[in-house]
């Protein structure tokens, strides 16, 4: 019988969705002999390693264990690139758990795992949810779904540096340690009130490690006003722009120390040192804001933005390819709380797909759901009378109609609310409908509304393997076919893949 605590020796088989190995334990025999086999889930294993490992969780068919001790490594392991990721491990293999503020960092959860083997695993995962869940034969998949299109391969020129540096966006956390000292990292692994104090992050760009340096040591002599509560530093960089915004978020108190904090930051940016400027090309400062948040008992969260200095948004360029009309360069304004695909090179290549599945101009109107600045709206403006984008955020259809009109795209029309709200109350009439919603999928009956339409064509963009195949086998439930699937890595070292589905009512 097997119970927390036991000490047991696995084989991991295969990784599963949420980045976890999954190793079988044998566990005795049922009645008619056969053996009986309870699925583990381990964190930090590739498959094909042998490990000991203490159960720490276990449930009537499955178990959680932490690996004390890796006896052989799996064949796609690879070194990690940073100092930060994973636990330390002895030469004997050995597992050091105790608490190291620069390892364990959350950040990402695959660099122990080659990279063309990420793919693989992500495209495995999507294959498993479709055929699994959304109840579409193993066969049919496979005839539709296309390999994971990583930042290598085809991707590889917007690429050079392989699939590293490709984040455009970075929300570093504040904490004390058990001993009071001020620390600003990203949140470890499993441990959300401790910090990995950053030095060097290969996600984003060769300078965070020196800004982060330059800023615990700021923050670390201040004296905070009582109750007042550094809560998170937020940088963005445009990586076709290079341009970068700067957001102290600060909880509750007083914030009076705006002024110097600024000459700092600016400081950093005037002296960067010759090494960071070969490194990060032309990024350069030009916004630097505080964000109040003021967090009461009782009333909802309010987030108070100051700009400090420089502009109310920072730039970033996306360059689509629109096709006959070649490349599109569009331009889009960030304000500290708009969302922006974080991965900007991976986006361009996951929004021309968008526009290639949408089929050549002409048509008389499209939906965009859940079109949060209205990125997608806008790359898809050409190609029809009226593209209408629905959102729940308000200030992100404001940066929507801001960016329209940069990019002077005129026949867009935006809804803010609940897309299950709103759908029913527009016009049937649409020859193609896009929906990018969040983790969770779409409901029933935003399915069933769509259903009401006049749509033919319906592209699904996913960043969510699972609730985008339960949405499917909806959708083919009332007689819509599966036309289109293609896995887009958009965050290598990590276990996150989007989908882009295009489906068709025939
Ligand atoms: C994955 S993001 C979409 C991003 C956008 N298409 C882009 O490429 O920049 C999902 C968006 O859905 C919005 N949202 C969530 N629930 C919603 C709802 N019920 N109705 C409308 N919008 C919603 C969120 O605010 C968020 O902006």
């Amino acid at each position: 019988m097997i119970k927390k605590g036991d000490i047991v020796n696995l084989t991991v088989e295969n990784l599963v969705f949420g980045g976890e190995g999954v190793a079988r334990l044998a566990t005795g025999v049922d009645e008619a002999g056969r053996e009986r086999r309870m699925a583990v889930f381990l964190d930090g294993v590739v498959a094909g390693d042998e490990v000991e490992a203490e159960i720490v969780a276990l449930k009537r068919n499955l178990a959680r264990a932490r690996v004390k001790r890796f006896v052989k490594y799996g064949d796609s392991r690879v070194q990690p690139r940073c100092a930060h990721f994973g636990v330390n491990v002895d030469s004997d293999g050995r597992v050091d758990g105790r608490y190291d503020a620069k390892k364990n960092c959350g950040g990402c959860s695959w660099q122990m795992l080659d990279y063309d083997k990420q793919l693989v695993v992500k495209w495995a995962e999507v294959r498993d949810s479709l055929v699994r869940l959304g109840g579409i034969p193993a066969n049919e998949v496979d005839r539709i779904l296309l390999p994971t299109l990583g930042m290598a391969g085809d991707a590889a020129a917007k690429f050079p540096d392989g699939p590293w540096y490709y984040r455009n966006k970075m929300d570093f956390s504040f904490t004390r340690n058990p001993a009071g000292k001020l620390c600003l990292g990203l949140h470890m692994k499993g441990r959300f009130h401790d910090v990995t104090e950053i030095e060097e992050c290969f996600l984003f760009r060769p300078w965070v490690g020196d800004f982060l340096r330059r800023m615990r040591e700021f923050f670390e002599g201040l004296e905070l006003v009582d109750g007042t509560v550094l809560s998170s530093l937020i940088v963005r960089a445009g990586t076709n722009t290079g341009e970068v915004m700067v957001n102290l978020l600060v909880e509750n108190g007083e914030v009076d120390f705006g002024e110097n904090w600024v000459e700092v930051v600016r400081e950093f940016w005037e002296a960067k040192s010759e090494k960071c400027k070969a490194q990060s090309g032309e990024d350069n400062l030009v916004s630097v804001f505080v964000t109040h948040i003021i967090n009461k008992k009782g009333q909802p969260k309010r987030f108070v933005e100051k700009l400090l200095w420089g502009r109310e948004s920072f730039r970033e360029k996306l360059r689509v390819d629109g096709g006959d009309a070649g490349v599109k360069e569009l331009s889009f304004d960030v304000a500290p709380q708009a969302f922006l695909q974080p991965n900007t090179k991976q986006a361009e290549v996951f929004y021309s797909l968008v526009r290639r599945l949408a089929g050549g101009g002409g048509k008389k109107r499209i939906f965009d759901l859940f079109c949060g600045t209205g990125t997608i709206a806008i790359v898809l403006a050409d190609l029809a009378e009226k593209v209408v984008g629905i959102e729940l955020n308000a200030p992100a259809v404001e940066n929507a109609r801001a960016n329209a009109a940069l990019n002077k795209a005129d026949n867009l029309e935006w809804r803010v609310g609940d897309v299950g709200k709103l759908l029913p109350e527009l016009a049937k009439e649409v020859d193609l409908i896009v929906v990018d919603p969040p983790r969770a999928g779409l409901s029933e009956k935003i399915i069933d509304t769509i259903g009401l339409t006049a749509a033919k064509e319906l592209i699904y963009v996913s960043c969510n393997p699972t609730t985008l195949a339960r949405d499917l086998k909806l959708f083919l439930g009332k007689g819509w076919k599966l036309d289109f699937a293609q896995p887009i890595d958009q965050f290598a070292q990590t276990y996150h893949i989007e989908t882009v589905v295009k489906i068709k009512m025939v």
